[in-house]
């Protein structure tokens, strides 16, 4: 299906200094595909889900769907799944373990089947990442909810069979606490209102899937969500939004690499943090049409501050891909990563490409300067992996990229997309005891 989750002996070289141009397909949003596939769980018959990315992190969702009991079947962009005989109400440790996101079962399942045990996630590289916000919500509506060795064991007591409507205010606006309390909400008996909740697009999304079903959602997008509960779901067809984190990733790539690039399809009011802090950074994005955005470099790479934020703030998982950016800039920049408590560890590996950035708490001071230069880095975390790749575009020589499998979990064939739009980069398949040194070339297209 896509690239191994067991890529870690892989590694990508990356000749930058190589201009991009021509046009970029952005692929289906990651965070609404997985959510939108543990939302399926609602439903009582088959959904048709398209635009669905074809990543590894998809692939564990699907993994965790059918330990369910839950048919899901792929082909091409397009996820059938048919969630009308759920026979387990479990989650295996050994997915859940490698994917957050799958923890967001436990929502949907508890509606539907009155329990879930749900092994907690564990924190991950970028910070502890807990799920309180999740389980204070399902209590509010009535959930029982115990954790005992590691799982959360949640049930609605009492023979009434559904969750009750509640009020409830976030103390944060948690993406995944939102999604959670949202679809448990859509099954529930009577109103539940969540205050001050994440108004991400991915939210959104979730929202006009579950509206799709047959759910009552009102306020989608903003920081007050309405549910009124419905019985049962129905089953629909939905596309997924296109993958703004994608789109943004290739804006700086042009940005980086001083190209002109066209971006389809994208949502250009989800890129508007993005899209500000790009202009600021001395760079143009035309707004070609609904759907398309052109990236226009500048002359120059200006400094540009910023500070990651709850939506519609500049968003975290964008916060490494602009520190490459602002590594070649011609002067200082300060970013502030609010979100995550551990999320600057790529300062160390951008600071081996000749980068020059100190880290205080959670801010970055990095001192831009015209030159990096290629060296061997380690992807520390999913965007970070992005960003090296843009460091490396934007470097002189050759950049050896490993961790490869944090990549893969959310980027769909990212370097086969930049190598067509004419970036240098190969995927080399190693063995587990090679070093990049001495690893064996292969073609970039078959990897996948
Ligand atoms: C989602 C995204 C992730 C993105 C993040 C913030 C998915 C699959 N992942 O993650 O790519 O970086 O939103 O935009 O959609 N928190 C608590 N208690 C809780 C829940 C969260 O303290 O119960 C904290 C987290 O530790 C973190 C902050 O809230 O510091 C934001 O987390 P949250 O919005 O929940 O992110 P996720 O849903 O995990």
């Amino acid at each position: 299906m896509s690239n191994s989750p067991e890529a870690d002996d892989s590694v990508l070289e990356i000749r930058g200094q190589h201009p991009l141009s021509g046009h970029i397909k952005v692929s289906g949003a990651k965070n609404s595909a997985l959510v939108v596939m543990a939302g399926t769980l609602l439903c009582s018959q088959a959904c048709r889900l398209r635009n669905i990315p074809d990543l590894v992190d998809v692939e564990r969702m699907a993994a965790v769907l059918t330990a369910l009991g839950v048919k899901v079947t792929k082909e091409a962009d397009c996820l059938d799944v048919d969630p009308s005989d759920i026979s387990h109400t479990r989650a295996p440790y050994e997915i859940v373990s490698k994917l957050r996101a799958s923890f967001f079962v436990i929502g949907p399942l508890l509606a539907r089947m009155g329990v879930a045990r749900i092994p907690l996630p564990g924190g991950c590289a970028i910070g502890a990442r807990p799920v309180e916000l999740h389980v204070r919500g399902l209590q509010a509506m009535g959930a029982d909810v115990q954790i005992e060795h590691g799982t959360v064991h949640a049930c609605i007591p009492g023979t009434r069979g559904r969750l009750q409507g509640a009020k409830i205010y976030l103390d944060y606006p948690s993406v995944g606490a939102t999604e959670t309390l949202m679809m448990a909400a859509t099954l529930a008996d009577g109103e539940t209102i969540i205050d001050n909740a994440a108004q991400e697009p991915e939210v959104a999304d979730l929202a006009n899937f579950c509206r799709a079903m047959g759910a009552r959602i009102r306020g989608v997008g903003t920081k007050t969500l309405t549910i009124v509960g419905v019985p049962s779901l129905h089953s629909t067809e939905y596309a997924i939004i296109p993958d703004r984190i994608e789109a943004g990733t290739f804006l700086i790539a042009g940005a980086i690499t001083r190209s002109t690039l066209t971006l389809s399809p994208v949502v250009p009011e989800h890129l508007g943090a993005v899209i500000a802090k790009l202009r600021e950074a001395g760079s143009d994005v035309q707004i070609e049409s609904h759907n398309r955005v052109r990236l226009l470099p500048g002359e120059e790479i200006l400094p540009t501050d910023i500070q990651t934020l709850p939506y519609p703030g500049f968003p975290t998982d964008m916060q490494a891909q602009f520190m490459a950016l602002m590594t070649l800039s011609n002067g200082n920049s300060l970013i502030t990563e609010t979100v995550f408590e551990n999320r600057l560890r790529h300062v160390a590996e951008f600071n081996r490409m000749g980068a020059n950035i100190r880290v205080n708490g959670n801010c970055a001071v990095v001192q831009g300067s015209s030159i990096l230069s290629g060296a061997p880095v380690m992807a520390t975390d999913l965007r970070a992996s992005a960003a090296l790749v843009l460091a490396g575009l934007g470097a002189h020589g050759t950049t050896v990229m490993s961790g490869l499998h944090h990549l893969d979990r959310g980027y769909e064939r990212l370097e086969r997309k930049l190598t067509q739009a004419g970036a240098r980069i190969t995927r080399i398949d190693g063995q587990s005891s090679t070093s990049p040194s001495d690893v064996t070339h292969s073609t970039v297209q078959p990897s996948h």
